[in-house]
């Protein structure tokens, strides 16, 4: 093995950009590689083409080591690097369930044809089940004959808005490999990571990458359980945010990603469970995960039910009227809007003949480019200025920490729909806004009993 090997990451979106950086500042000589020249251009210039905290910092770093470079050449990184990190996107299918894997497919074989040495192909893409083995003979049948080429798979588990913290020091590792030999040239590639006593798990191909798509289900699955458990509550006047405190502190339960409201978006959650669903369907175990497609529609059903509320508070119809909408990312401190809830119910508001305007602190440039339709403020005083109701879509601070004094000067009506119980529901209705929330009762009885059970908490402090 080699043991401080040279490495290149193919693929330098999301995933692969935060890799190779990280990668930089653990001390290896890394290339980034993307046939997108733009976005090459950008990072060798220190420029993160995308919002997410401490990554530019970590990318001027990484430059001013001189351990990081970048370059659009698959010849070149054939070449040069031991270890490759195969870290393309598998977005959805057009029209179907599946992962698309045109891309994986393409910078395996383009690069596996260039290598002539003895290297280490190591994928980090998302990818069905199968999909590994079936790589596997492809790379065969494309690399010049005598090459020792191995594959290996080292799923991902980033989060955005913590895709630093996250890579260097992630919750465990796993290695998919076929040998010995992939094991330890792995390790070896990770090794100041494995020295700080990250559990890591080794395991054959389908297990690593079936580790990915069944942590991602499990944790839509949690979110959508206590969605599901809003729904009851609205049934029935009961509380699912004190549901999900109570739940939460039960230890076998935990209260980490238990928090209701609108949902989950992104560019992995939805997506992963679809295509799990699909892969499961095609290997003859459809039945095993068929909640998952019940798990997407808890999901879907959500963004309805908020859309619902605002028109509740409007009484009855939104049509002409002006919706406020705070939020468009999929989740705060992010810019990403793939399947961003927030934008799902600014679009069915619109639909339903609402004047919708939209402030996002950072997915203003995504939004406009994908919902030309609606409209959009540079502020969120601009944004609910006269608005008829008020819409909290995405749980950024600046969301949080708005008065509501402050926001009655300048709305028509004193009225708020809470999507991401961000909010402080008996201040608002004590300074004569109409709250309403998902999963919460309209009126509920509790108000008082919570502001005076906070001001017992206060005498006691
Ligand atoms: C997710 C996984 O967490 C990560 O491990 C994987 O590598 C990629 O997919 P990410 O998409 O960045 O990461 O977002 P995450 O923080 O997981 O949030 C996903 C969605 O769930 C957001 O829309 C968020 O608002 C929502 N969410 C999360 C809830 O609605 N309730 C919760 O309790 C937690």
């Amino acid at each position: 093995i080699v043991e401080n090997p040279r490495m290149t990451v193919i693929g330098t979106g999301y995933l692969g950009a935060t890799h190779a950086i990280c990668m930089a500042l653990l001390g290896f000589d890394v290339l980034g590689v993307d046939v997108d020249s733009s976005k090459i251009a950008a990072l060798q210039s220190g420029r993160v083409p995308f919002y997410e905290p401490g990554l530019s910092d970590a990318l001027s770093e990484a430059l001013a080591s001189g351990r990081l470079r970048f370059s659009t050449d698959f010849a070149e990184a054939a070449e040069w690097g031991d270890v490759h990190f195969l870290c393309v996107g598998t977005p959805q299918s057009k029209g179907s369930d599946a992962a698309d894997l045109t891309y994986v497919d393409l910078a395996f074989t383009e690069l596996a044809s260039r290598i002539t040495r003895r290297a280490l192909l190591v994928g980090k893409s998302t990818v069905p089940i199968g999909t590994a083995a079936r790589l596997t003979s492809l790379v065969q049948a494309v690399s010049p004959a005598g090459t020792e080429l191995e594959l290996a798979w080292n799923p991902e588990f980033l989060r955005e808005g913590y895709a630093v913290k996250d890579t260097l020091h992630p919750d465990r590792l796993v290695f998919g490999v076929q040998s010995v030999w992939a094991e330890r040239q792995l390790a070896a590639a990770f090794r100041p990571i494995l020295e700080e006593g990250t559990p890591l798990v080794v395991a054959d191909l389908a297990t690593a990458e079936l580790v990915k798509v069944a942590a991602n289900s499990f944790l839509a699955t949690k979110i959508s359980y206590i969605n599901a458990m809003a729904e009851v509550c609205e049934a029935t006047g009961a509380d699912v945010n004190l549901l999900a405190t109570a739940l939460g502190h039960d230890s076998r339960i935990g209260s980490r990603f238990l928090k209701p409201g609108l949902g989950f978006g992104g560019g992995c959650l939805p997506k992963d469970i679809r295509a799990f669903a699909h892969r499961a369907d095609e290997l003859g175990v459809g039945q095993a995960v068929a909640f998952l497609r019940e798990v997407d529609s808890i999901n879907q059903r959500r963004r309805v039910r908020t859309v619902n509320l605002v028109e509740e508070l409007a009484g009855g119809s939104v049509r002409g009227l002006r919706v406020a909408a705070l939020g468009a990312a999929f989740k705060p401190n992010s810019d990403d809007i793939r399947d961003a809830p927030a934008l799902d119910v600014a679009r069915m508001l619109h639909e339903a003949g609402a004047i919708v305007t939209v402030y996002d602190p950072e997915a203003m440039e995504n939004a406009k480019r994908s919902y030309p339709e609606l409209n959009y403020a540079d502020s969120l005083a601009q944004a609910v200025e006269e608005a008829d109701v008020v819409a909290l879509l995405t749980e950024w601070q600046e969301f949080r920490d708005a008065d509501p004094d402050d926001l009655a000067e300048l709305v028509a009506h004193r009225r708020i729909v809470d999507g991401r119980h961000a909010l402080d529901a008996a201040d608002f209705r004590a300074k004569g806004w109409e709250f309403r929330a998902l999963g919460r009762p309209a009126n509920p009885s509790t108000v008082s009993l919570e502001a005076d059970a906070r001001e017992g908490l206060l005498a006691f402090a």
